[in-house]
């Protein structure tokens, strides 16, 4: 929602400017008016959440949603949202799925966009999310923002592994074949998008092996400092 009254006003101010009569006195103030909208209107606070497979990373959104209100989109859960519902890229991302495999940027960042336009909300926490240097590209790009916070939860493979084989959700993907895929798709595809938020000075590396609360402690006072979401 925040994106397109901002995209909207910004029409209004370049294509309708104020009215004067013919004595030169401003009869109708369209600037003015947009302006104090745009200026009122909040900026999306967003944090990306990077990770290997059963790195933690969907625990601990829960724990940042319950502790600082932000709200939680899962690009992995969209998309499968996309599976259940039969829809017209279902059977695409499904397949790209089983393969641990990343889906085209468009398809992922079209359900992003619902979610952040639909919201009441402007501070998000994105989950699985830049999966490879083109999905960052492309949220930029269609998006029009760039994430404040990128926290990395670094956990050895042979840790993740374990906790994917045991953890019995169902997915389709869990099985150690999908796990060995999604595992090199992360080392070629995601770390040069981790090295990129490393090199900008905005990611967080955690370390993400210890319990739940051991690793919280890590993630609060990142979160603690930002003005924006107290
Ligand atoms: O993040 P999660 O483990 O739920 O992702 C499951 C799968 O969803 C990934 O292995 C990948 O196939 C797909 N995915 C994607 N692009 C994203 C996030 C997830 O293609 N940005
Ligand atoms: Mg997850």
């Amino acid at each position: 929602m925040w994106r397109r009254v901002a995209l909207h006003s910004q029409l209004m101010l370049s294509s309708k400017p104020s009215i004067f009569n013919n004595q030169g006195a401003c009869i109708f103030k369209f600037c003015e008016t947009f302006k104090t909208e745009i200026a009122t209107k909040e900026k999306p606070f967003i944090t990306f959440v990077l990770g290997g497979p059963g790195s933690g990373k969907g625990t601990q959104c829960a724990r940042i949603v319950e502790t600082f209100g932000l709200t939680h989109l899962s690009a992995g859960d969209l998309l499968r949202r996309e599976i259940a519902s039969n829809s017209a890229d279902g059977s695409t991302i499904l397949s790209t799925i089983k393969e641990g495999k990343i889906v085209p940027s468009e398809i992922t960042i079209k359900l992003l966009q619902k979610e952040m336009e639909t919201c009441d909300s402007s501070k998000f926490l994105i989950d699985g999310f830049p999966r490879c240097e083109e999905n960052r590209i492309a949220f930029e790009q269609i998006i029009g923002a760039e994430p404040n916070i990128v926290l990395f939860f670094d956990c050895p493979e042979e840790e993740m592994v374990k906790r994917v084989l045991n953890r019995n959700q169902g997915r389709v993907d869990d099985n150690i074949d999908t796990i060995k895929k999604r595992l090199k798709v992360f080392e070629a595809l995601n770390r040069p998008v981790i090295n990129y938020y490393s090199d900008k000075g905005k990611l967080y590396k955690i370390n993400a092996v210890g319990t739940e609360d051991e690793i919280f402690k890590q993630v609060h006072p990142i979160f603690a400092v930002y003005e924006a979401i107290k």
